[in-house]
């Protein structure tokens, strides 16, 4: 069963509440969650190997770490995902990116993917799969499913907001992907909302509605 992490640092706890907030206008959404996105970037690369490295500085020769192992690839999940890669992109300039384009049937909730273009070395990079929302888990199962279809076999999540619903879903459906959230939500109401959530993370960020 893939791990679910709590992104709990203070500033990111702080910077959601404000995220939340119905009277948090586009502009200071879209820097909010640009926030966290590198905050959440921080976190979800703890765990990435490391190897040594023979520097000179001014006065000593030294062994000191670097970045060893798979190259990264984003994957922000259209268009809502969109509004945390920048954030994301700020600690991994180097990180090759795919998009994955879906959106949800209003009436069915179930998705519908409409694009998808990534790296042509994709199944050789670790990757992430950015997306504001884990709701029922449909857009996520989808994305991730796509993704392996093509080859691709180290996948994590990052959300920054999740309902129980949804990580049990993926993580019956893709066992071996991590997912980070900044926080665990009560439940979905009878519209596949994040109940308390921050409403329509796509319309938040785009100012449509
Ligand atoms: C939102 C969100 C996720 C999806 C989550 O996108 O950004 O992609 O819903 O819901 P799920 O877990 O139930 O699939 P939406 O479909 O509203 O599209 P948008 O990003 O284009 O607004
Ligand atoms: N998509 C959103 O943007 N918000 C939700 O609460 C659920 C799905």
């Amino acid at each position: 069963m893939g791990k679910l992490v709590i992104c709990d640092h203070p500033l990111i706890q702080h910077k959601l509440t404000f995220i939340r907030d119905e009277r948090t206008n586009t502009k200071e959404f879209r820097e909010l969650v640009d926030e966290v996105a590198t905050l959440m970037a921080y976190e979800i690369t703890r765990s990435i190997p490391l190897e040594n490295m023979t520097v000179q500085t001014p006065v000593a020769q030294t062994e000191s770490k670097v970045i060893s192992g798979r190259m990264l690839g984003l994957i922000p999940i259209l268009r809502a995902g969109l509004g945390m890669l920048e954030g994301v992109l700020k600690l991994l300039p180097a990180a090759k990116v795919g998009h994955v384009g879906l959106f949800r049937d209003p009436e069915t909730m179930q998705p519908v993917e409409y694009y998808i273009k990534l790296p042509t070395d994709v199944q050789e990079r670790e990757l992430i799969v950015i997306d504001p929302m884990l709701a029922t888990g449909g857009s996520a199962i989808a994305a991730i499913t796509s993704l392996k279809n093509r080859g691709c076999t180290q996948i994590k999540m990052m959300n920054l907001i999740a309902a129980p619903e949804g990580v049990a879903a993926v993580q019956e459906a893709h066992p071996d992907v991590d997912i980070y959230v900044a926080a665990l939500d009560d439940h979905l109401n009878e519209h596949g909302y994040i109940i308390p959530g921050l409403g329509d993370a796509g319309d938040r960020l785009y100012g449509t509605k």
